[in-house]
């Protein structure tokens, strides 16, 4: 098999609790990610070469170093050697679907992708947990994006328990083109903002522990409650984001207002999504934003929770 072509979901966060600072620099976090339907297409083939070769079709993807499609291939060769010796470089083809810069693991799903297909154009045989460990070299949330599906996430945001997912939930997207969060920016504010139950001791594990409140979101997510999950839907870098961005409360707002069971911001934004009863109602708030915020540059979305990360889509 000489060519793979992946499928690379997008993941949203139900839940983001900033618990407090770590020996690493990053912050202790307490997630719960999600994958979602809207993805983008990764397609892999061995170039027989010593060469890495990144395309994709948006302006927006670097082809160089700065894409972690290509990290990640870079990574491979150098766990690899004898691997990349036998086998040769890759070109790898990016068809994005996931707007970029967006809160939304774009960058991060597609490195999942090359990663797995890695493993299988050079029949490297390994498991899912060796797959997320190389990931958690190129990103906090490269990991979470092999397995997808519905993830507790703690530490960086690399420390996975799946939990059993919710399907056919719908969910309408958005995000303002021009816009973009830079996400150390995020973290760094909310460091320097919120101080009141923010740990600083990077030691203090029990305090840690005790800091986090994500069980009340869990338990909704397995008992399949959809009303009990938009209550806790939960996202501290909001706090420091929508202030200083308007337009994302703005979209925020219009989702609330056009009738959304629960709506919040992914990630570090700048994209908000909004949990809706069914796809037609997705549907029509998708249609009715644009009469609230009449912005050419906001991109909509209507996709829905799904219970994979990473899949082949088909082998030549
Ligand atoms: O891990 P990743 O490269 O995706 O993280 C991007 C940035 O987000 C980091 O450079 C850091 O500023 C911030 N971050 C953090 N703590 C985390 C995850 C990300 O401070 N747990």
């Amino acid at each position: 098999m000489r060519n793979y072509s992946l499928i690379a979901p997008a993941k949203i966060n139900l839940y983001l609790e900033i618990i407090g600072d770590r020996p690493d620099g990053y912050h202790e976090l307490a997630m719960v990610m999600q994958s979602i339907q809207l993805a983008d297409q990764v397609d892999i083939s061995a170039n027989g070469n010593k060469s890495i070769k990144v395309d994709c079709q948006s302006l927006e993807v670097p082809n160089d170093k700065t894409n972690l499609a290509y990290r990640a291939a870079e990574l491979m060769t150098e766990k690899f050697p004898d691997a990349f010796a036998q086998y040769g470089g890759v070109d790898i083809t990016i068809h994005k679907n996931i707007p970029v810069a967006a809160g939304l693991a774009g960058g991060s799903t597609n490195a999942a992708a090359v990663l797995v297909g890695m493993d299988l154009l050079w029949n490297l045989g390994l498991t899912q947990s060796d797959i997320e460990e190389l990931g958690a070299f190129l990103g906090s949330d490269v990991p979470f994006c092999v397995g997808g599906g519905t993830a507790i996430a703690t530490g960086r945001g690399e420390q996975l328990t799946s939990i059993l997912g919710l399907e056919d939930v719908y969910v309408v997207l958005g995000k303002h083109k021009n816009i973009s969060v830079s996400t150390p920016w995020a973290y760094k504010s909310y460091r320097a903002a919120y101080t009141d139950s923010y740990i600083r001791d990077k030691e203090d594990l029990a305090a840690r522990a005790s800091a986090v409140h994500s069980a009340p979101m869990v338990q909704a997510i397995i008992h399949k409650n959809i009303q009990e999950i938009c209550q806790q839907l939960h996202n501290d870098l909001e706090k420091v984001v929508l202030p200083e961005y308007s337009q994302v409360s703005q979209l925020r707002a219009a989702f609330a207002s056009l009738g959304a069971l629960g709506t919040i911001m992914s990630g570090s934004g700048p994209s908000v999504f909004a949990i809706c009863e069914s796809k037609s109602q997705a549907e029509s708030i998708k249609s009715q934003v644009h009469k609230i915020i009449p912005d050419n540059n906001l991109e909509l979305f209507v996709t829905k929770l799904i219970s994979h990360g990473i899949q082949v889509a088909s082998q030549k």
